[in-house]
């Protein structure tokens, strides 16, 4: 199967001397599931953000959609970023300043989609989730559960082959974990999106197929 993402020995440190990556190979093929657990400040976050090429590695290969990073300019990689990966984070995910359905459409609007096409996908993609009632709620009006099904569903705007969710559960409670983990495994099933998960909580049962533990800047597998 098509591999969407390949890390090869990746270390990263941001001063020098303190890695907080040393070395971490990984491989997700396309439609995989795979979560990221650690404890706060084991580089979770920094792993994604180099798996969304937000960030460049000290050291060693990050392969994404079967090319290679080092070979990616600046503005290849946002249109990579923009067309086929959704991120999630944990907070402050929404503008808020734009609507529901404004906020759905923003990466839309940002891949040069006409407004007329974007409003009616937008719509299409709240309703499919059973959230078009929210669609012309501010963010302020939403609970953080409700907040945070929103953000997943934006990360779904452009039809990414990825999506690289940042503890999308940490400031939920159970029950809504549940609901956003229900959603993000009906869009693995659905579509084949390759998804990378991370969470702080090593017991959360989590709907993957592989789970891994970010400790000491190495990667353990643990199911
Ligand atoms: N831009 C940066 N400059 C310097 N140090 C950084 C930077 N980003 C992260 N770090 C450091 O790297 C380490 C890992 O941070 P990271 O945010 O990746 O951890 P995390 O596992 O996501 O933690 P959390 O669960 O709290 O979000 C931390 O010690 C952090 O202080
Ligand atoms: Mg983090």
């Amino acid at each position: 199967m098509e591999k969407s993402i390949k890390l090869m020995k990746v270390w990263k440190e941001y001063i020098p001397g303190n890695p907080v990556l040393k070395g971490i190979s990984l491989e997700v093929k396309r439609g995989e599931f795979v979560s990221i657990r650690g404890r706060s400040g084991a580089g979770k976050s920094t792993l994604l953000a180099i798996i969304g090429l937000l960030e460049k590695p000290s050291s060693g290969t990050v392969i994404i959609f079967g090319k290679d990073a080092s070979n990616i300019s600046d503005e290849e990689a946002s249109s990579i970023r923009l067309r086929k990966i959704g991120f999630i984070f944990q907070s402050f995910n929404l503008i808020e300043s734009l609507n529901v359905l404004e906020n759905v459409e923003l990466p839309m609007a940002l891949a040069g989609i006409d407004s007329k096409t974007r409003r009616r996908r937008a719509m299409e993609l709240l309703a499919k989730f059973n959230m078009d009632r929210l669609a012309w709620r501010m963010p302020w009006q939403l609970s953080v559960g409700e907040r945070q099904r929103v953000a997943v569903v934006r990360a779904l705007a452009n039809n990414p082959e990825l999506i690289l969710a940042d503890e999308p559960t940490s400031s939920l409670d159970e029950e809504n974990s549940e609901i956003v983990l229900d959603l993000l495994q009906q869009i693995n099933k659905d579509k084949l999106t390759t998804i990378v998960l991370t969470s702080t909580n090593l017991e959360e049962r989590l709907p993957t197929h592989r789970d891994y533990l970010l400790r000491n800047g190495r990667l353990i597998r643990i199911k």
